[in-house]
Order: C-alpha cells, then sequence, then structure tokens
C-alpha cells in the first residue's frame, strides 16, 4: 500500500521534470525521449495513414488460405481455392524516420503512378493524422520522396544576427528547417524583396546593412520613399538617391561603372572581378533599393521617357552587374506586371526571391510564381503577427519559410556608424570614369 502511494506521489514529480527537462533543453529531450516515441508511432501508424491519405495503391496478391470456410464466414472474400489471388491496399514503403533539429525526416519509395506532387497535395492530412505543426515534402531522385515534419513552428522566435565572416555573405535569419537563411550575393547576385507595407523588408535591409557594414563593400541606397528608410545609415552609404531624378543619376554612373570593369576584365582577360589579381580587384558594391515601384510609376506622359531610361538602367545593372561586383536587393511592397515590361524584365534577372507576407495575390505570383504553386499558398498564407516571416527562394533553387533576425533601425544605425571610416566615397569609386573625368 506505502510503495503504491510513493508511485502516485512520484507521478506528478515525474511529469514536472519531464516538463522541465522539455522547457530547459529541449534538443536532449528531443533526441532521448521526443524523438524515438514520434519515430515509433509513425512507423506504426503509417498503414492507416497513408490509408486515409490516399496514399496507397491497391495491388494483386496470392492468399493462401489453411482454413477456407473461415475467411469464408467471414463475408470478405468467398474462398474456393487454398491458393487465391485478392486485391490488397499496399502503402509505400517507409524507411525509419530521421531526428532532424525541429522534428523528424523520413525517406519513401513511391508506388508506381505517384507523383512528389501526390505527397505534396496530401501533406497537410499527414500532418494532421500525425499531430505535427507541417509536413514538407521534397524529392531527391526518381521514386523517392522525402517527408520533413516539424513539431512546433520553429519560426515563432529566432536568435539573434550572428557576425558575417564572409565576404558578402550574411546570415539574415533561420529557415523554417532550422538551417540558417543566408544572402550570399556571389551565389546570387541580385534579389527581389516583396511585401505588403510592415512585412518585414526593411528589417531584412536592416539586417544586410548589419552584415556587410564591416566588410570590404561599397554600399549604395536608393530609397524612393525620399529618403525616409536609408538616410539614418548614410555614415556608411557611398551614395544615396531620394528621389528618382537622383536615382537615375545613380544608376547612369553604375553603369558607367559596370562598362569600366569591363574593360579592366577584358584587358587582364578574366571573366569577372574576382579572377583580377587582388591588386587590380575593385571594390564590390552593393545597391540596396527601396520602394521599387516608384521607379516605375507614371503621372503623365511626360515621365515615359525619364521611366524608360532609369528602368534601362536598373536592367543593365542586374544583366551584366554580377561579373562585375554590382549586386541589387531591391524592395518593393508591389511588384506586379501593371508597372511595365520593365519589372518583368528586371524579375527575370533576380534569381534570389523574397516574398513577405502579401496584400496582392499578383505580387507573389510575381515574386515567386514560376516556383511550385505550394509557394505561393504559402506566401498568402503567412499572418500578419509575424513579420519578417517570408517566402525564400535562392542558393539551391529549393523555397522555404524563414523569418529573418529582428534588426532594429537603432542596430543598423550603430552598425552604419561603427564602420563609417569604410566607407569608400563616391568620388573614390567613380573617380577615373569618362563622365567624371570630363566633369
Ligand atoms: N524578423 C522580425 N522579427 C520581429 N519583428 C520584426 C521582424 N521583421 C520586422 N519586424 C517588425 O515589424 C515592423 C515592420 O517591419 P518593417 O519596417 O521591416 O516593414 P516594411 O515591410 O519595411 O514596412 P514598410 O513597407 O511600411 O516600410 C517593425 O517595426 C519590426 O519591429
Ligand atoms: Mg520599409
Amino acid at each position: 500500500m506505502s510503495d503504491l502511494l510513493a508511485w502516485l506521489a512520484a507521478l506528478p514529480l515525474a511529469g514536472v521534470g519531464l516538463w522541465a527537462w522539455r522547457r530547459w533543453h529541449h534538443p536532449s529531450y528531443w533526441l532521448l525521449l521526443g524523438y524515438p516515441i514520434a519515430a515509433i508511432s509513425v512507423r506504426t501508424s503509417w498503414r492507416r495513414v497513408a490509408l486515409g491519405c490516399g496514399l496507397t495503391k491497391k495491388r494483386q496478391r496470392w492468399w493462401f488460405t489453411t482454413v477456407p470456410g473461415l475467411i469464408a464466414s467471414t463475408g470478405i472474400v468467398k474462398v474456393k481455392r487454398r491458393f487465391q489471388r485478392v486485391a490488397v491496399d499496399t502503402k509505400p514503403f517507409m524507411w525509419l524516420p530521421l531526428p532532424t533539429r525541429h522534428g523528424w525526416r523520413v525517406t519513401l519509395h513511391t508506388l508506381e503512378g505517384q507523383t512528389p506532387g501526390d505527397y505534396t497535395d496530401a501533406a497537410e492530412r499527414l500532418a494532421h493524422s500525425w499531430g505535427v505543426h507541417a509536413i514538407r515534402v521534397s524529392s531527391p531522385g526518381p521514386g523517392r520522396v522525402v517527408l520533413a515534419a516539424t513539431m512546433r513552428d520553429p519560426l515563432v522566435t529566432v536568435d539573434q544576427l550572428p557576425p558575417s565572416t564572409d565576404l558578402l555573405k550574411v546570415t539574415v535569419g533561420r529557415l523554417e528547417t532550422g538551417g540558417p537563411w543566408v544572402v550570399d550575393f556571389k551565389t546570387v547576385p541580385h534579389w527581389l524583396n516583396a511585401g505588403a507595407t510592415q512585412s518585414g523588408k526593411s528589417n531584412l535591409a536592416n539586417a544586410l546593412i548589419v552584415g556587410l557594414a564591416p566588410q570590404p563593400v561599397a554600399l549604395v541606397g536608393i530609397d524612393l520613399k525620399g529618403g525616409v528608410e536609408f538616410t539614418s545609415y548614410a555614415p556608411r552609404l557611398s551614395a544615396l538617391a531620394t528621389c528618382r531624378d537622383e536615382a537615375g543619376l545613380l544608376l547612369d554612373d553604375l553603369v558607367a561603372l559596370m562598362l569600366d570593369r569591363m574593360g579592366l576584365c577584358r584587358q587582364a582577360s578574366a571573366r569577372n572581378i574576382w579572377q583580377l589579381p587582388p591588386a587590380l580587384r575593385p571594390l564590390p558594391v552593393v545597391v540596396l533599393v527601396d520602394e521599387l515601384a516608384e521607379l516605375y510609376l507614371m503621372a503623365d506622359k511626360s515621365e515615359k521617357d525619364e521611366i524608360a531610361k532609369t528602368s534601362t538602367a536598373l536592367l543593365r545593372v542586374a544583366q551584366l552587374g554580377r561579373a562585375f561586383g554590382i549586386y541589387l536587393f531591391c524592395c518593393g511592397q508591389r511588384i506586379g506586371s501593371d508597372l511595365g515590361p520593365g519589372v518583368t524584365a528586371l524579375r527575370a534577372q533576380c534569381s534570389g526571391r523574397v516574398c513577405h507576407r502579401v496584400n496582392d495575390p499578383e505580387t507573389a505570383t510575381m515574386t515567386l510564381g514560376d516556383l511550385d504553386p505550394a509557394a505561393l499558398a504559402s506566401a498568402r498564407a503567412i499572418p500578419a503577427e509575424t513579420p519578417g516571416v517570408a517566402i525564400v527562394a535562392g542558393q539551391d533553387g529549393h523555397w522555404y519559410r524563414a523569418r529573418s533576425f529582428y534588426v532594429s533601425e537603432q542596430r543598423a544605425e550603430h552598425a552604419a556608424h561603427t564602420h563609417a571610416h569604410l566607407t569608400p566615397s563616391w568620388e573614390e569609386i567613380t573617380a577615373h570614369l569618362p563622365e567624371h573625368a570630363n566633369a
């Protein structure tokens, strides 16, 4: 009796201990307790779940029965012989689930006639069946799909911006998979960053400023919100344009700079500035554009030529800039084809895509449209309470849900002031350009 009481008293204590373990050291809790339970439950429930989610196929199997009458009595099959062909539901073969930082992942062999799309369509049903936050489907090769489950939304809280170590590479946030969200201009030179107001676009630009400020890089701002976003970072900006006229002049400079670098590379028989000897290599330039749509909006016909000129210059920078160390990061609330063909052509050059919460489906389609339709659905489902959450495509050709690290304006401003001494002046950068020589 006293033993029973002792056990009963120990139960709540064990419960509290488990809760504390899970709360304070989730990685070890997950690895030693959570994951094994989840793996057993996924394996044992797979037949039922696959059947419920429509992922099974009927297959003919030989059925052997020693007591034919027994089966006949159930009324399911009428047995006349000892061996007979019956149709059974077969589930896709499942390997052992493996633990990941925020859940588990498992490889499946698809059944004949199935595509990864069938699993993507069933992803929500699978997530509900297993009681997990989300299931993401990917296909490592023909006939294989990988289901990656996240137990809770890993993007509710993300940690602090880590310092950047590599040139032109900034870890700006965290992916849903738990991996880092990296903006690496050397791999993906131009980025399109779309989102409704207050969705986190400027926060991402702040993260880039903090990451790039200590690096030997020239930062240039085109802030068509009249300069309200980037003016406070001016100490670290080599040039800042705050209206369309200034943006036009700055883009002309950038095109001239690009042509100059082209000549330099040609003389040295290099294909890009990275193949030049370090002594000759010019500084990379990162151009941050805020409120992109303002470059294309036309109040009356008289602005048509000016817009065509600026948009062509921006497009030339996007087309040729990569080899000559000029990189674009364009932010905008609306990036629709109604802004003109210039935007559509620019989009084609920007392989890095970030789509925050958007108001209109067209911006999501324009930003992510040529990816998976599931990416579009995911972008439109981003709630307003989680600014900084975005759908990201870039480095590896896949899309991810991700969230940027929170970087306040004060922090970016502090970084801009601290590293102001690293700012090359625009005159210095453009000094040897023909227009400047004549000026
Ligand atoms: N990753 C994040 N984590 C937490 N809060 C964030 C994050 N990103 C943005 N925020 C918050 O959301 C608010 C809006 O962000 P931000 O200014 O970047 O939006 P925006 O898209 O640039 O809006 P606008 O179009 O009006 O300029 C900010 O005040 C910031 O505090
Ligand atoms: Mg903003």
